[in-house]
């Protein structure tokens, strides 16, 4: 199946052409083209994302992106899917996606009676969720040359990996999910406010460094000390799988405020937040793990492109004594951050299962 996969749901446009067969049982997928342009620029002056400036950047991209595509050896005909992003996201934003996505359907309907392909709504979510079939990060760089280099990447839907617990982490959400397989899945806890992506924007914002402060902050955390401020692990001892962020950013605020600059350097305000925010994540997840026997450990979304994050990812499931029939791996996409390839990905898997969204931007869209 040939899957061509839009996405604008916020700050990037997106549109990516992918090969998929194997169906839910082996999904396999080849990459043919992932093209993304970043507003990054244009909302930076904000301090986070303009929804008018979005959908006014996307409006202008998605030709220019899709041309690019058209260019290419790849024949519009032998599309079998369309797949765009309804939800979640900014509703102006995703509405250019989806009247792109039915105008140019609409187009190759009426100019070529060989053009067969469907189009469907995709879950950004299950984009994150699922977009670790694309490949993933290992944390030994030869195997991922060799991996990177492999054209079809594969997955078995195998006892290897299920039961998996699934840590999705983004600007907009924070949610752990129990994976009884590749289609049957349980939300286990959420953020009850701020995402932890959200969180290290705002922290951004308030260390005064640019938008997305994700990044800015992981590079200043790597010259501080994790341990030079204890900040509040929120809901780490709560029996349940929800988190807070938003009592941890205001400890940051108040500490800035009354002792920040005078005891403090910024770059251990950067770690010892982070080491907060993350300490919390690992820990809940682990204790999923435990509480479900889980085989494998799945990251995924913007905030699981911190090293710092996967790299204690990985020393926590070893420092960890696990019983002998437990020792979960850990699977980090390549993909973390926003793009289209993962929306194929997503669609591919949520079609085979009859999973259907509405033509119709939805902001608040969950899995
Ligand atoms: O998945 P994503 O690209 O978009 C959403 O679906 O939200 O995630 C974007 C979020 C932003 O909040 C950004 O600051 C955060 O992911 N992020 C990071 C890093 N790279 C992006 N957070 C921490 N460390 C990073 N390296
Ligand atoms: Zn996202």
């Amino acid at each position: 199946m040939r899957i061509l996969a839009i996405e604008t749901s916020c700050d990037e446009t997106a549109i990516a052409l992918v090969e998929a067969e194997g169906g839910i049982k082996s999904p396999k997928f080849k990459v043919l083209k992932n093209l993304i342009t970043s507003q990054v620029k244009i909302h930076r002056p904000f301090g986070g994302v303009v929804p008018n400036l979005a959908k006014r950047e996307h409006l202008k991209n998605l030709p220019i992106l899709f041309k690019q595509i058209q260019n290419t050896k790849y024949k519009i005909q032998d599309i079998d899917l369309i797949a765009v992003t309804v939800g979640p996201g900014l509703e102006p934003a995703l509405w250019t996606g989806i009247n792109f996505a039915e105008s140019l359907y609409k187009e190759f309907q009426a100019s070529s009676f060989k053009f067969q392909a469907k189009l469907v709504g995709a879950n950004h979510l299950s984009g994150h969720l699922y977009s670790f079939l694309l490949g993933q990060k290992t944390s030994n760089s030869k195997h991922e040359a060799r991996n990177s280099k492999q054209k079809k990447f594969g997955f078995r839907n195998s006892d290897f990996v299920f039961p998996a617990i699934a840590l999705l982490v983004s600007g907009g959400h924070t949610i752990l999910l129990l994976m009884k397989d590749l289609t049957h899945y349980k939300k286990l806890g959420e953020t009850r406010d701020d995402a932890v992506g959200e969180c290290f924007d705002k922290m951004a914002r308030l260390l005064e460094l640019p938008y997305p402060g994700g990044p800015e902050i992981e590079k200043l955390a790597k010259l501080g000390n994790p341990k030079a401020v204890d900040f509040p692990r929120p809901m780490l001892n709560q029996k349940n799988y929800d988190f807070s962020f938003s009592g941890l950013k205001t400890s940051v605020l108040y500490f800035l405020r009354d002792k920040g600059n005078a005891t403090c350097k910024k770059v251990d305000v950067a770690a010892s937040f982070q080491a907060a925010a993350f300490d919390v994540l690992i820990k809940k997840t682990l204790r999923a793990v435990e509480e479900f026997g889980a085989k494998s450990v799945m990251i995924s979304g913007g905030v699981a492109a911190n090293h710092s994050l996967r790299n204690a990812f990985r020393s926590a499931l070893k420092l960890k004594t696990w019983n002998l029939k437990l020792k979960p791996q850990l699977l980090v996409t390549k993909f973390p951050t926003d793009n289209a390839a993962m929306i194929a990905a997503g669609a591919y898997v949520d079609f085979l299962n009859k999973k259907k969204y509405k033509m119709v931007a939805n902001g608040n869209l969950s899995l």
